[in-house]
């Protein structure tokens, strides 16, 4: 019996008998959870609330800007955004492992957000997007782990603040009809899935600046002609990886040898199976004529037709 009006309500009250006049910190990813998040507790203490906003530049196309535009511009926030690419980018020169690339994706984060934290001395509390999914999984985690998940969000216990998790009682569905309540945007509340280590486990193998120019753009376009489609809302998760080959091909009288683009687009109730999505063909066609007339250095588009298991939704 769990009603939206009084779960808002009743939060609003709460964060304001616990914080007081006190201030408090949100790590704002622009994902679903976090936004909601803010939402609701800037909708409590006003600007009490101070956001902070790592962009590790393995973000898609337009996204820290579409997240600076909604919150500050829209919601008229406090958003302190970190630009901490060229940290990130150096951490991960030289590395091609799915796993190693998490990790260091995963501490990174911890250290720039310890670092840009602890420049503030007057934060009392940090808000953040649990959800009763992420308390019950981590709870009964086994050492049988396929990928080490490390989420944008997953902060170290060690610190200074009280934490306030305002979702923690809420599953997914819940935490839409919450951010909808609110005003959020469409395309935040019904964002797909985004893995926190981002485009560095669609770029496969090393990382570098040009193939992540290449998944951004790719993807932009299959982003843009899907939800042209009206395929949004039915497709779980859709994107581009590169993967690590070139092949030939002609381009007028002259012979070329480009990267191959991989589209994956998956129907999916909660990503743990997966069926790959029947986009249709000629849907296909266009995403495939624009990505290589488009994005520069690419030849050769493919579509993955693997439902998981055996595969997994994501190709690191
Ligand atoms: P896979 O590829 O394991 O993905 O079938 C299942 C869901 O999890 C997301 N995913 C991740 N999310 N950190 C995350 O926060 C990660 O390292 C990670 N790896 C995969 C994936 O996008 C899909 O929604």
């Amino acid at each position: 019996n769990w009603s939206m009006e009084t779960f808002i309500e009743d939060q609003l009250r709460e964060i304001r008998e616990v914080v007081g006049e006190q201030k408090v910190l949100c790590a704002l990813s622009g994902g679903v959870d976090s936004s909601v998040v803010a939402m609701l507790i800037h909708r409590a203490i006003g600007d009490q609330l101070t956001c902070m906003f790592i962009d590790h530049g393995l973000l898609r196309k337009g996204e820290a800007e579409s997240v600076m535009e909604t919150f500050v511009g829209k919601f008229d926030m406090k958003v302190v955004k970190i630009d901490a690419q060229e940290r990130f980018m150096s951490k991960l020169k030289g590395v091609d492992d799915p796993e190693k690339k998490r990790k260091i994706i995963g501490n990174e984060f911890i250290y720039v957000f310890d670092e840009e934290s602890s420049k503030f001395d007057d934060f009392a509390f940090l808000a953040q997007g649990t959800l009763y999914t992420d308390i019950v999984e981590s709870g009964t985690e086994t050492a049988h782990t396929i990928k080490s998940h490390h989420n944008v969000g997953g902060l170290p216990e060690d610190m200074k603040f009280t934490l306030i998790e305002p979702l923690k009682a809420l599953f997914k569905d819940e935490v839409r009809k919450v951010g909808e309540e609110l005003g959020l945007p469409e395309a935040i509340v019904h964002r797909q899935p985004f893995p926190g280590p981002g485009l560095a486990i669609r770029v496969l193998g090393e990382v570098t600046e040009d193939k992540l120019q290449i998944v951004r753009d790719s993807d932009y376009i299959l982003r843009e002609e899907i939800a042209k489609a009206g395929l949004d809302r039915e497709i779980w998760q859709y994107f581009t990886a590169l993967p690590n080959m070139k092949s030939v091909g002609v381009m007028g009288d002259a012979r070329t040898y480009s990267y191959t683009v991989g589209i994956r687009a998956v129907t999916s109730i909660d990503g743990m199976t997966a069926d790959w999505a029947r986009i249709p063909w000629d849907i296909l066609e266009k995403i495939s004529v624009r990505i290589v007339n488009e994005v520069e250095n690419v030849n050769r588009i493919v579509y993955d037709v693997t439902s998981k298991p055996p595969a997994t939704i994501e190709w690191e």
